[in-house]
């Protein structure tokens, strides 16, 4: 069985080495830089192994084109492209459009299209399937399906293998052949009764993380204005065995995912006259940390940040991956630039970002942690600068939340 996977990003690339293993996989992606990458054996995101991906090709199972007519004759076709927001911050579809364009220009006889991309309830039915038929020069009869994707790149405990999969057909068939294609590589598929279910509980799973982020955020805030240590009371709080879950302060929420879906179940909720109040404001108040977070800098630095060298350490949304995307760091040195702070930056799991190379871990007036990675020691990141901030509640030492 051939499988053609749109998209060779976190996603995309992810499932390929997964698929891999029992089908034949396309990688198609318009990037031709990643395309080039990848067809080398090198792998450009955490969670998918070079070693791996030489294998696969070496194998004949796995090759990138960013060439249309090579999905022509595959049996499964995945949809993993990205799902952001536009401008003022509506959900940005532009890319289903494009790949949906890819399949109707290009397969020829009738395959499952599943879509793991995340995007709101109707995205399947309503947008996906009559983009696809619409483009068609043929009349198809094509099989839909949803499979929201929940990988968490970078992680070690859990993975495509042992993190259970929701999916749901546009019709039964779809859905059985959902089933056939995962069940090889997944151990735990949940089929539930629409793909509008599947596709909503993708976006409320984010939404719940978005909205107790803020939730300690402000929590946070408050610790610091009755003088008590946030995370003291935090884990004194998590001591009760029912109805409490641990989360943790931070200098707000970044990736493509949890500042980006609640904002689609928002439109749509708001769309049908629901307001999404609460979801509205959570994503403000993980936003406005940054401010926060350099209006205690500044307090504590005389109440002036005018000339004064600032590092900001890790720029990556989250610990050990090099996604940037989305990154509270981006809004803190923004606040600390109209300070007036000269602001650089160290993440060498990142490198080089907007422009920017990661600077050395040393020298600064003040030193401001935003992600630790593994592999930067603490002991430096204190001796960078007189004053240290962090923002993780990992740094021994230092000021903080
Ligand atoms: N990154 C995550 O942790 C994660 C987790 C769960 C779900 N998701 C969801 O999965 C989807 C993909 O996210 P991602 O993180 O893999 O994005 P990504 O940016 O890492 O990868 C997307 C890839 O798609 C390619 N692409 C864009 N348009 C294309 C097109 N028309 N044809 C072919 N290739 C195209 C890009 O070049 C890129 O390589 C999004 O909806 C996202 O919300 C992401």
């Amino acid at each position: 069985m051939k499988v053609a996977i749109i998209g060779q990003g976190y996603v995309g690339l992810t499932i390929s080495a997964f698929a891999g293993e029992f089908f034949e996989v396309i990688g198609f992606d318009n990037n031709q830089r990643i395309v080039d990458l990848l067809n080398t054996g090198v792998s450009h995101i955490e969670g998918v192994d070079s070693l791996r991906l030489k294998e696969l090709i070496k194998a004949g199972r796995f090759y990138a084109s960013s060439d249309g007519s090579k999905i022509a004759d595959a049996d499964v076709v995945v949809i993993a492209v990205p799902t952001p927001l536009t401008k003022d911050r509506q959900p940005d579809l532009t890319f289903i459009k494009a790949a949906c364009k890819t399949i109707s220009e290009n397969i020829r006889k009738s395959v499952l299209v599943i879509n793991e991309s995340t995007s709101f309830p109707g995205t399947l039915r309503n947008y996906i399937k009559p983009a696809i038929e619409k483009n068609s020069k043929t009349p198809i009869e094509h099989m839909y399906a949803i499979s929201p994707e929940r990988v968490d790149p970078g992680r070690g405990d859990y993975n495509q293998k042992n993190t259970p999969r929701l999916y749901a057909g546009l019709t039964p068939e779809a859905s059985a052949k959902t089933r056939d294609f995962y069940s090889r590589f997944c151990d735990v598929l949940v089929e539930v009764s629409s793909p509008e279910v599947a596709e909503a509980a993708k976006l409320f799973e984010n939404t719940f993380r978005q909205v107790n982020i803020a939730l300690v955020n402000e929590f946070a805030q408050i610790a610091h204005a009755l003088g008590i240590s946030v995370y003291e009371t935090l884990d004194a709080a998590n001591t009760k065995p029912y109805g409490f879950m641990k989360f943790t302060p931070s200098a707000g929420v970044g990736g493509h995912c949890i500042p980006v879906d609640p904002t689609y179940l928002a439109a749509v909720a708001e769309e049908r006259g629901v307001p999404a109040t609460f979801i509205r404001r959570a994503n403000e108040v993980n936003l406005e940390m940054s401010k926060y977070i350099v209006d205690r800098v500044q307090a504590d630095n005389g109440g002036s940040l005018q000339g004064k060298s600032v590092l900001v350490v890790g720029v990556a949304y989250k610990p050990n991956v090099a996604d940037v995307r989305e990154t509270a760091a981006e809004l803190v040195i923004e606040h600390l630039r109209g300070r007036g702070a000269v602001v650089a930056w160290h993440d060498d799991v990142v490198g080089s970002w907007q422009g920017e190379s990661s600077a050395p871990l040393s020298g600064a007036d003040i030193t401001v942690v935003i992600t630790k990675h593994d592999v930067v020691d603490a002991r430096v990141i204190m001796a960078s600068a007189p004053y240290v901030f962090d923002t993780t509640g990992k740094i021994a030492g230092a000021k903080g939340l």
